[in-house]
């Protein structure tokens, strides 16, 4: 069978960010909590006319540029930030980027996970009708209550992938290692704009999951750990991944010393760093940080992934990195994005924290405010209107 995976990636986070010097600093906290102990700048902070659906719109606009939008059968969209509890935000997105009307449309939720469950899913179909393509969009503003231990792992962006046949930039290889288990280490019940979370029992929960859905990788694949070059970590906030990477050598009795181990994760790390958590999509913009500053040539390389998902659903799967990769990259693009981005106050992160949610049915039109190429324009008889800029 041809080799099936990820043909193009491209991610958008919002314009704003919070320097976590600032949150330090109100909080009476040393900064260098933030920036060693959990290894995290800046928190992305979405602007008021941002959701889901204009970053993930945002996200996938490039991939859908060449005419290719034809080919694409099915668009999976995962989220745990859903904006409505019937309908997929997914379907917005379909009409801002022009999808084709005879192209399926879903929206899958299971915490952080979801996206690679999706990706799986889209490379089931793709080798099944390999003349297809299967966009994959993970789009999530991560939120927790102010003052809590959680405030500084903050962050919002999206992720898109074209899945294909002879993809251009990772083959996913189809051996996965799964593991599940029903636990409350992070949950937000319908009621509530953010989350909960039981924090050093997350992080417990989440190492344990590793070490599980590695070994059931070993039992259905033949790569062991000294196949990897690199391995890309779920990103609640980048020492978590050093902290994984140490676990998941220590259990596989690896040689490597620290800093060779670092050096497997090191480039996934940076745009995490000053972006913040993305939920679903943070693993992902962990790859393309990686394919886009490495500065080894990662071609034939193999990559491990560890995706979890609070609650929890966690796998490990690995993909195969294509010759030719750096050519269909947005490096320039994402980097430009990320520079020109814009430091809030204090105060006007509370503000933007604070964007108001109207549930009376009225017509609330808001303000132009974001960068990126769509817009939430207003909110009309609980209705949500976007439009192009
Ligand atoms: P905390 O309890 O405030 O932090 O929150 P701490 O006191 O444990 O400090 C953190 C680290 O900073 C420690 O290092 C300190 O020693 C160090 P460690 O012991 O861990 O190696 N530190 C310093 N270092 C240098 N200079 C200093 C200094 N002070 C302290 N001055 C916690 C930490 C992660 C619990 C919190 O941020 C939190 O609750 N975050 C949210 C939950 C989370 O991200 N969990 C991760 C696993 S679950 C997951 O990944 C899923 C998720 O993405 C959701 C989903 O699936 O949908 C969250």
């Amino acid at each position: 069978m041809s080799s099936v995976g990820i043909d193009q990636i491209s991610f958008y986070t919002s314009n704003y960010f919070l320097d976590l010097r600032t949150l330090a600093q109100i909080q009476l906290t040393d900064p260098d909590k933030y920036y060693q102990g959990i290894g995290q700048e800046k928190m992305s902070m979405a602007a008021h006319d941002e959701d889901i659906v204009t970053m993930a719109a945002s996200a996938a606009y490039p991939l859908v540029q060449n005419g290719e939008s034809e080919q694409i059968s099915t668009l999976l969209f995962a989220t745990e930030t859903a904006i409505d509890q019937s309908k997929a935000a997914g379907v917005y997105v379909h009409r801002l980027l022009g999808l084709n009307n005879n192209c399926r449309v879903v929206e899958l939720k299971q915490a952080c996970y979801s996206a690679t469950a999706a990706l799986q899913m889209a490379c089931a179909l793709v080798a099944r009708q390999p003349e297809k393509k299967v966009l994959v969009i993970a789009s999530d503003i991560a939120r927790y209550d102010l003052n809590t231990p959680g405030e500084a792992t903050q962050g919002c962006g999206a992720v898109a992938m074209m899945i294909s046949a002879q993809p251009r930039i990772l083959s996913i290889a189809p051996e996965v290692g799964n593991y599940t288990e029903d636990v409350m280490d992070f949950w937000r019940p319908n009621y509530r704009k953010t989350a909960l979370v039981d924090g050093k029992y997350s992080t417990k929960i989440y190492l344990k999951a590793l070490k599980q859905a590695w070994e059931n990788f070993r039992e259905n694949s033949s790569l062991t750990f000294n196949d990897f070059t690199h391995f890309c970590y779920h990103l609640p906030f980048s020492r978590m991944a050093q902290k994984a990477h140490k676990h998941l050598a220590r259990v596989n009795k690896s040689e490597l010393d620290a800093s060779d181990l670092e050096q497997q994760i090191a480039d996934t790390l940076l745009y995490n760093r000053i972006i913040g958590n993305s939920y679903t999509a943070s693993m992902y913009i962990g790859l393309a940080s990686l394919l886009e500053n490495c500065q080894q040539n990662l071609t034939g390389k193999h990559i491990g992934f560890f995706s979890y998902g609070s609650g929890c659903v966690a796998e490990f799967f690995s993909g195969t990195v294509v010759e030719g990769y750096l050519d269909v990259l947005f490096k320039e693009q994402h980097h430009a994005m990320l520079d020109k981005r814009q430091e809030v106050t204090y105060e006007e992160y509370l503000e933007l924290y604070r964007a108001p949610d109207p549930t009376d049915g009225e017509s609330h039109s808001i303000a132009a405010d974001t960068q990126g190429r769509f817009r939430l324009a207003a909110i009309s008889h609980h209705k949500r209107e976007y439009v192009a800029i």
